[in-house]
C-alpha cells in the first residue's frame, strides 16, 4: 500500500518562475563565490583570472548546465532515478549515484565554512576587540575551538529546519527572501569599498589583465571552479529541475543562473580588493583572506564593526541556500528511489552529515595531525570531491546526452517553455557538448590524476 501512495503521491514542483530561480541561483551563489573566487583570484593574478573563469563558464560550464536541467525536468526525477527513468536497464545511473557521493562528501565539510561564518556574525558583534586584534590568531582559535562545532551544528541544523518544509514551503520561500537579502548587503559592501581611498588599486588588481604572471595551473582553476560555482556535476540542477514545470522557462533559468553567479562573484571581488588594498593589506592571502585578511582591513575603516557584520551575514546567507541544495541531492534521491519519507531521509543525512562530518570541523583542531594520504581530513573530502568526484559525474552525464537521451532531445526540452532566447542560448550547445565540455572535462580529470 505504502508503495501505491508513494508512486501515485503527486510530485511537488517549484510555484513560481521567480522561486525556482532564487532557489536555483541560491545554489550557485555560494561559499564558492565568495570565499573560494576571491583567493584563487587573488593568489592568479585577478583580472587575469577573471577573463580566463568567463570564458570556462560559457563554454563549458553553460552546456552542462543546460544539460544537467534538461536531465532533470525531462525525467522529473532526481538524480539516480532521473537516468534510470530516461535510460531503463543501463547503467547510466551510475553518473547519478557519483553525483550523491560528490554532494554527500560535500555535505560533510561545508558546513564547517558556513559555521565559521555564522559564528563569525556573532563574533563581530559580541566580540569585536577580541576578534580583532590579532585575526589570524583570533581565526586559528575560533576555528579550532568549541565555538567552531556550535556554529558548524546550528548551520546544519537550520538548512534541515528549512528542508523539512519541503520544496515549495521550504526551499523556495526561503530562497525567495534569502537571496534579494543578500543581493542588497552585496550593493552595500560595494559601495563601502569602492569608496575608501586607495581603493582603485584594488578594482584594478580585479578588472586589469595582466597575463604576464598567468600560469597553466590558474587556467586549470578557472575551469575546475567553473564546476563548483555554477553547482555541477553533483546532481544539484538535476534534482531542481525534476521540481520544474514544463511550462518553466529553462533559458530565463540559466541565463540567470550564469549571469547572477558570475556578478555576484565580481561583487564579491569588488567588495574584497579595494578594502583590502586601501588597507595596504596582500590579495593573495589564500584561503585564509576572507577570515583573516579581511576583517583586518574592516578594523581600519569607519564602521569597520558594522560591515564586518554584514559582510559575515552575506557570507552565510550564501552558504545556507547552497548547502540546502546539496542536501536535497541525497534527500530526494532517497525520496525518489527508496521510497523513503524526507522526514527519515534528513534524519539518515544527519547521522551521515554528523559522523562524517564532524571531523572535518575537527580537522582545524583536534585532528590536526590526522591525514587521509597526505591531506587533512577537511581538505581530502574537499578535493575528493571537487577533483575526482564532481568531472567525473559531470563527464558521464555529458556522455549520456550524447550517447543515450540525444543532444538534440535535450536541446528539445530545453526550448520547451522557452521563447526565442532559448534558441539563442542553446545555439552553441549541441557543438560544444560534443566536444569542448567533454575535452575540457577530461583534462580536469587527467590533472587531478597528477598527469601534469
Ligand atoms: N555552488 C556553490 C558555491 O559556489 C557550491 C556548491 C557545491 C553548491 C555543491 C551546491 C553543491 O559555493
Amino acid at each position: 500500500m505504502a508503495v501505491f501512495y508513494f508512486m501515485l503521491k503527486k510530485r511537488e514542483q517549484f510555484g513560481s518562475q521567480f522561486g525556482l530561480i532564487m532557489a536555483a541561483v541560491g545554489s550557485a551563489v555560494g561559499l564558492g563565490n565568495i570565499w573560494r573566487f576571491s583567493y584563487i583570484a587573488g593568489v592568479n593574478g585577478g583580472g587575469a583570472f577573471l577573463v580566463v573563469y568567463l570564458l570556462c563558464v560559457l563554454l563549458i560550464g553553460l552546456p552542462v548546465l543546460i544539460a544537467e536541467l534538461t536531465i532533470g525536468r525531462r525525467s522529473g526525477l532526481s538524480t539516480v532515478s532521473a537516468f534510470r527513468e530516461l535510460a531503463p536497464g543501463t547503467f547510466w545511473w551510475v553518473a547519478g549515484a557519483i553525483g550523491v557521493l560528490a554532494s554527500t562528501a560535500i555535505a560533510c565539510y561545508y558546513p564547517a565554512v558556513a559555521g565559521w561564518s555564522l559564528g563569525y556574525v556573532f563574533e563581530s558583534i559580541a566580540n569585536w576587540s577580541g576578534m580583532t586584534a590579532d585575526t589570524a590568531a583570533a581565526f586559528g582559535e575560533f576555528s579550532a575551538g568549541p565555538k567552531s562545532y556550535i556554529f558548524a551544528a546550528a548551520a546544519l541544523a537550520l538548512a534541515m529546519a528549512i528542508l523539512i518544509r519541503g520544496v515549495a514551503a521550504g526551499i523556495e520561500k526561503w530562497s525567495k527572501m534569502l537571496m534579494p537579502a543578500l543581493g542588497g548587503i552585496m550593493v552595500i559592501l560595494v559601495i563601502r569599498s569602492v569608496t575608501l581611498p586607495g581603493a582603485g588599486a584594488g578594482v584594478a588588481f580585479l578588472l586589469m589583465p595582466d597575463f604576464s604572471e598567468f600560469t597553466v595551473g590558474g587556467f586549470l582553476d578557472a575551469l575546475g571552479h567553473s564546476f563548483y560555482s555554477l553547482s555541477l556535476g553533483m546532481g544539484v540542477m538535476i534534482t531542481y529541475a525534476s521540481y520544474m514545470k514544463k511550462s518553466a522557462n529553462l533559458a530565463a533559468a540559466t541565463t540567470s543562473i550564469i549571469a547572477m553567479d558570475t556578478g555576484i562573484a565580481l561583487l564579491a571581488g569588488l567588495a574584497i580588493f579595494p578594502a583590502v588594498f586601501a588597507m595596504g593589506l596582500r590579495p593573495d592571502e589564500g584561503p585564509g583572506l576572507v577570515f583573516v585578511t579581511l576583517p583586518m582591513a574592516f578594523t581600519q575603516m569607519p564602521f569597520g564593526q558594522i560591515f564586518c557584520t554584514l559582510f559575515f551575514l552575506l557570507v552565510f546567507i550564501a552558504a545556507l541556500t547552497s548547502l540546502i541544495s546539496i542536501l536535497q541531492v541525497p534527500l530526494a534521491m532517497l525520496e525518489d528511489r527508496f521510497g523513503i519519507s524526507r522526514r527519515k531521509g534528513l534524519a539518515i543525512i544527519a547521522a551521515v552529515a554528523v559522523c562524517f562530518g564532524a571531523p572535518s570541523v575537527m580537522a582545524f583542531g583536534v585532528l590536526k595531525d590526522f591525514s587521509i594520504m597526505g591531506l587533512d581530513y577537511f581538505t581530502f573530502l574537499d578535493r575528493f570531491a571537487n577533483n575526482i568526484l564532481l568531472p567525473i559525474s559531470a563527464l558521464l552525464g555529458i556522455l549520456f546526452i550524447i550517447f543515450s537521451f540525444g543532444v538534440a532531445a535535450s536541446r528539445k526540452e530545453f526550448l520547451e517553455g522557452a521563447g526565442g532566447g532559448g534558441r539563442f542560448m542553446s545555439a552553441l550547445y549541441p557543438i560544444a557538448v560534443r566536444t569542448v565540455a567533454p575535452a575540457a572535462i577530461v583534462v580536469i580529470i587527467l590533472r587531478a590524476a597528477g598527469v601534469f
